[in-house]
């Protein structure tokens, strides 16, 4: 009993960071991300039968500690509810650098998520699906969809109301691209789920920032339903800078931005400048790595000024993508 999988990362335009539930991982605001093409994913996958004992590794190098502990909560799950006892192998393998602020941990637990509901055939739809890989990474529940999906936050305890919906589908706007610069390959210091308790504990700043989050987030809605890339790009940066001064109110601080991810912000101010209007616009997770969203017309424009940012090691472009594939499942 096996299936194979693959998953690709999210990059939120509206974050997520912070929890009000951190055992079943429930956010304290609704977030909305872009998921992105198959040209940095994550392929896994899972095999259910009569190994010694459940077993998982990450290219090629078992896994111990707490990536074992968040693989495990997902697969004890779909062992309750296809009332399975066999133990399992999970072989998971990243194209692209691990923990590099690239939300590896959103494609890889998307990627377990749906390979695990293929291998025992379970079926699970998208609301559980979401749910499912939501316990191991909160991230990871926007990327069991494709295009432009909200994280509704939910309201209830037991977090059944707290899954990813698709806002549109990545056909919906096929012209949108992110460029990703990698400044910084290294695992990052502060891992998400400590930072932003601390944050939550710690920051006064992140009481406004929570009050201001549901008019930010509806006009992020309407800019996506409406394609209107000048307002995406803003809020995009608008919400980036909210949450990374959030971060840095935290005590004590956490820095994720550095001196080469400041002069990326810099650059894609003087192109937007030079045009009158916004022609791209950045954001920043727990980490030094920028994603610059922009469109075909700007791409060249784009990616010739942060080529230019000394310190940028590499830039990947990425489309929106459809979500993940099944590559191998049981026959039915
Ligand atoms: C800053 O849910 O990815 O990327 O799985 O522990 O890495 P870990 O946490 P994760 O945290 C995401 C935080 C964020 C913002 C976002 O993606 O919404």
């Amino acid at each position: 009993m096996h299936a194979i999988a693959e998953a690709t990362p999210n990059i939120a335009v509206i974050k997520y960071w912070g929890m009000r539930d951190s055992a079943l991982v429930l956010p304290l605001n609704s977030s909305i991300s872009v998921t992105m093409d198959f040209s940095l994913r994550t392929r896994t996958r899972v095999e259910f039968g009569d190994f010694k004992k459940d077993s998982a590794f990450l290219n090629g190098k078992e896994l111990g500690g707490d990536g074992h502990t968040r693989v495990l909560k997902i697969i004890n799950q779909v062992r309750k509810l296809a009332c399975a006892g066999e133990k399992c192998r999970v072989q998971s393998e990243n194209f692209f650098p691990t923990k590099a602020g690239f939300a590896s941990s959103a494609s890889g637990f998307a990627a377990l998520a749906v390979a695990a509901d293929a291998a025992l055939a379970l079926h699970l739809g998208p609301d559980a699906l979401s749910r499912l890989a939501r316990v191991s990474s909160g991230s990871a529940c926007r990327s069991v969809l494709g295009g432009f999906v909200q994280w509704n936050a939910g309201e209830q305890k037991n977090g059944l109301d707290s899954y990813a919906v698709q806002l549109a589908p990545a056909s919906h706007w096929e012209g949108l691209l992110n460029i990703a610069a990698v400044v910084d390959a290294g695992e990052k210091a502060v891992g998400s789920a400590e930072g932003m308790q601390l944050t939550v504990q710690t920051s006064a700043l992140f009481k406004k920032r929570l009050a201001e989050l549901p008019e930010r987030t509806a006009r992020m809605e309407k800019a996506i339903k409406k394609r209107d890339a000048h307002s995406f790009f803003a809020i995009a940066m608008e919400e980036s800078a909210s949450m990374h001064a959030c971060m840095a109110d935290t005590k004590p601080p956490l820095r994720y931005m550095n001196n080469v991810s400041r002069e990326i912000v810099r650059a894609v101010e003087s192109l937007n400048k030079t045009h009158g209007e916004n022609v791209c616009g950045y954001t920043f997770d727990a980490g030094p790595n920028a994603h610059v969203y922009t469109t075909k017309a700007h791409a060249a424009e784009v990616k010739n000024a942060l080529s230019k940012v000394a310190g940028v090691q590499k830039l990947f472009t990425c489309g929106v993508g459809e979500g993940p594939r099944v590559l191998e499942a049981p026959a039915k």
